[in-house]
């Protein structure tokens, strides 16, 4: 099964534009505590570089482009996210890379628990380390 699980976020569009509501348990398949984004990343600066012990997210690219690693210790997948139409589901125990931030990228991550330092695994051999089947 592929490590990128995307979800499609219908838009509302008129002749104003577009709009995307985001709803804890309807179209974010959990609920959501906390939200967060990035932008303003400096070019060539790549972000990420850990995975969490027990955390789901979605991250949306509001605008712009980025590219994103995900990595469960047996294989490691890459998806382009460029769509506010598209939210990409993360779950825990895996590795996650952000590369190629374009300028003026956002990306919005939505995430089931609360910010906790304790719940992140920053190094990638502890990670291996961690998973409940070893590489
Ligand atoms: P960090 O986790 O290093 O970002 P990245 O996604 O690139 O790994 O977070 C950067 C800083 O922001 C760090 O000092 C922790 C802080 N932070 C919070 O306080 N709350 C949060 O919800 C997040 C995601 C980060």
């Amino acid at each position: 099964m592929s490590l990128i699980e995307l979800i499609d976020l219908p838009a509302y569009g008129d002749s104003r534009g577009q709009l995307v509501a985001l709803e804890s348990g309807k179209n974010v398949p959990f609920e959501f505590k906390r939200v967060y984004y990035i932008f303003d990343t400096a070019q060539g600066v790549a972000r990420g570089f850990h995975a969490h012990k027990n955390l789901k997210q979605v991250l949306v690219c509001v605008s712009g482009r980025c590219r994103v690693i995900l990595d469960d210790g047996r294989k490691r997948e890459e998806v382009w996210l460029d769509n506010p139409r598209q939210g990409l589901l993360v779950c825990d125990m895996v590795w996650r890379e952000l590369h190629d931030l374009s300028e003026g990228c956002v990306l919005l991550v939505l995430a089931d628990e609360y910010y906790y330092e304790n719940d992140y695994i920053r190094n990638y051999d502890d990670f291996l380390g961690s998973l409940a089947w070893k590489p």
